[in-house]
């Protein structure tokens, strides 16, 4: 096990379409996802995606707290949010179920120190693989298909400053309690 560095933005691992993974199973790919699961908890991180660990290849480890996305979403009647289990995903492929985008705030391992409201599609279907081999597809809406769609964008090169439409919410972390918010996780 291994705590890895993150690279930052500007540095060309970021900006690169990653490589699909030929063998979910091979020795190789568990070491990397090990390290990656020890790098984004160590980071305190809600996901990681293997570029920013500098090996450009499609795989994606995400955490949703069911707590914390019934906080972002909004949700109410009293339906309780579950936590999405800490997943990992090889080759993962997302597809948006409408059209309808929402604005949320996110921030970015790779991108320390700012956050920005970036618009999304609010429900999504996924799929992809587990490294055992076993093939995951969910549908996702709110907070959760929110991290799917930042850490797949992470696959093919784009950061999320790169999706947001107005970039005067691009701020610094540490100007967020001036707007009466504290909360920010890294992804
Ligand atoms: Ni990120």
């Amino acid at each position: 096990m291994a705590i890895l560095k993150i690279a930052r933005m500007g540095h060309p691992v970021l900006n690169r379409v990653a490589t699909p993974v030929a063998d979910p199973a091979a020795p190789e790919v568990g070491r990397l996802i090990m390290d990656m699961l020890d790098t984004m908890e160590d980071a305190e991180g809600t996901g990681l995606a293997a570029p920013q660990v500098y090996a450009p290849k499609r795989i994606v480890a995400f955490f949703v707290s069911g707590a914390r996305a019934q906080r972002e979403d909004g949700a109410d009647g009293g339906v309780k949010i579950d936590d999405v289990p800490l997943t990992v995903l090889i080759n993962p492929v997302v597809e948006p179920l409408s059209d309808v985008m929402a604005l949320g705030w996110e921030a970015c391992l790779s991108v320390p120190g700012l956050i920005g409201e970036v618009p999304r599609h609010t429900a999504v279907r996924y799929r992809g693989w587990t490294p055992k081999g076993e093939e995951i597809v969910r549908e996702a809406q709110g907070f959760h298909a929110r991290v799917v769609q930042h850490e797949c964008d992470h696959l093919d090169g784009i950061l999320y400053p790169q999706r947001m439409s107005d970039l005067s919410t691009l701020i610094f972390t540490s100007e967020l309690s001036a707007r009466g918010r504290v909360e920010v996780e890294e992804a």
